[in-house]
């Protein structure tokens, strides 16, 4: 096995073992901590030292982790990325027998997803669940890891229009099915199994379903990878483990993960709140700064926020745009628009572009079809509460919000470098020039 296949299987298992936000964010947790990071809570005062690690995490399913120089720090150098995909929410009440013969779950979906691979394969259900501890409400993630349900299909033969496009409608198409007859009932106490307490101290939870199917390294030279929720964890986990391996004597490293992405980011703990910015303000307090230079260390600082892009598809290569068709294999994309629904200018470009050089990783662009919307993702948002130099970058793949995308197997190896040269070198940015080194 090379190093990129390598990388792609250690990005494979964490996403296999982080079926809902609020595993990402766990499993992060332990990787920094067993990576000596020191886990810090909002809820606390904090005291930073020179030459130390730190995490902190939001609503359990957004977490921003960063490392402190030994000398006085000069700006923050951010990658940002976000831990939600989008799936089918359980609804509360979740049971509804059918036909005498079955047993389905109610689902309304989370994120705009395609329905079509959801149907006739594995899944599960994972998140999280509040407990009554005496007079404690505790919040205990879920995970039943076990082939629990399957969305249906309807024959061919009670449908022969299946195949000329379907209108999916969630509540009639999408439920899925979860036992047999004389299995209603059994949700909560299966929850309530695992989690080892009486069933009515569960008092409520945030559950989602997860697709089951392994994910797997494919292609005549292995050049492919397939797998659920690579937007965006293919990004996130690229962030996490180069902060571990990236630091920098002059700048704050950040690595931001968001949930909620998907839905719009304006949660509580979602790029579109005061997570970020009240983090970077409390780090410059904790270090001596004051307000003034907290700012000064803002206009100078520089963000990174990375989430998946699209590879030209094979089938239809006129959904891109005529110069700038992003392949996989080929390295990090820089996401251009117009509109500013992305970060990226001509001065963060150029900036990530020689950071790309000095990892010796190839890096391309992608600007949508100029007849055609495009997608969204956290930069501008983020932008919104803490205002900085941005680029906005992803791995380029297809199928993007399928439960199963594919990727190439060389990318999550190339993010990797040019992330960790990105926290190696200081940057600095002026609105009429960057210094690099
Ligand atoms: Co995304």
């Amino acid at each position: 096995m090379n190093e990129y296949e390598q990388t792609t299987r250690e990005l494979i298992r964490f996403i296999e073992k982080s079926p809902s936000s609020y595993h990402v964010i766990e499993n992060f947790a332990s990787l920094l901590k067993e990576h000596g990071f020191e886990a810090l809570s909002e809820n606390d005062g904090w005291e930073l030292f020179p030459g130390h690690d730190y995490f902190v995490t939001r609503g359990q399913s957004s977490l921003i982790a960063f490392r402190v120089p030994e000398q006085a720090f000069e700006n923050f150098q951010i990658t940002a990325a976000h831990s939600d995909s989008p799936t089918f929410r359980i609804k509360e009440n979740p049971e509804i027998s059918v036909q005498s013969r079955y047993v389905q779950l109610n689902v309304e979906k989370y994120g705009g997803m395609l329905c079509a691979p959801w149907f006739d394969r594995p899944l599960s259900v994972a998140g999280r669940a509040m407990v009554r501890c005496g007079n404690v409400l505790e919040s205990r993630l879920v995970n039943f890891d076990r082939d629990l349900c399957m969305i249906p299909s309807l024959a061919i033969h009670m449908n022969r229009e299946a195949n000329s496009g379907t209108d999916y409608k969630i509540q009639r198409d999408l439920l899925p099915l979860i036992g047999a007859e004389g299995s209603e009932g059994s949700f909560l106490s299966m929850i309530a199994e695992q989690l080892k307490v009486p069933e009515n101290d569960i008092l409520s939870y945030d559950l989602s379903l997860y697709n089951r199917v392994p994910g797997t390294i494919w292609g005549i030279r292995n050049e492919f990878f397939s797998c659920g929720k690579l937007d965006d964890l293919m990004c996130a986990w690229s962030a996490v483990t180069a902060l571990m391996d990236g630091v920098n004597d002059r700048s704050i490293c950040v690595a931001a993960i968001f949930d909620n992405e998907e839905v719009g980011s304006r949660t509580m703990q979602g790029a579109d709140s005061t997570f970020l910015s009240d983090t970077l303000e409390r780090i410059s307090i904790c270090l001596g700064k004051n307000h003034q230079e907290h700012l000064m260390a803002i206009a100078s600082s520089f963000m990174i926020s990375a989430d998946n892009a699209h590879a030209v598809h094979p089938h239809f290569p006129e959904k891109s745009d005529p110069t700038n068709r992003p392949g996989m294999n080929h390295g990090p994309v820089i996401k251009f628009n117009a509109a500013q629904k992305y970060t990226s200018t001509a001065a963060s470009a150029a900036l990530f572009r020689e950071i790309c050089a000095a990892a010796g990783v190839p890096c391309q662009t992608f600007v949508n079809h100029s007849d055609m919307p495009g997608g969204s993702t956290l930069g501008n948002l983020a932008n919104a509460h803490v205002s900085l130099h941005t680029v906005d970058i992803g791995m380029a793949q297809l199928a993007m919000h399928s439960p199963y995308e594919t990727a190439g197997v060389k990318d999550t190896l190339y993010l990797v470098q040019a992330l960790v040269t990105f926290y190696r070198t200081h940057v600095d940015c002026r609105d009429d020039a960057f210094t690099i080194g």
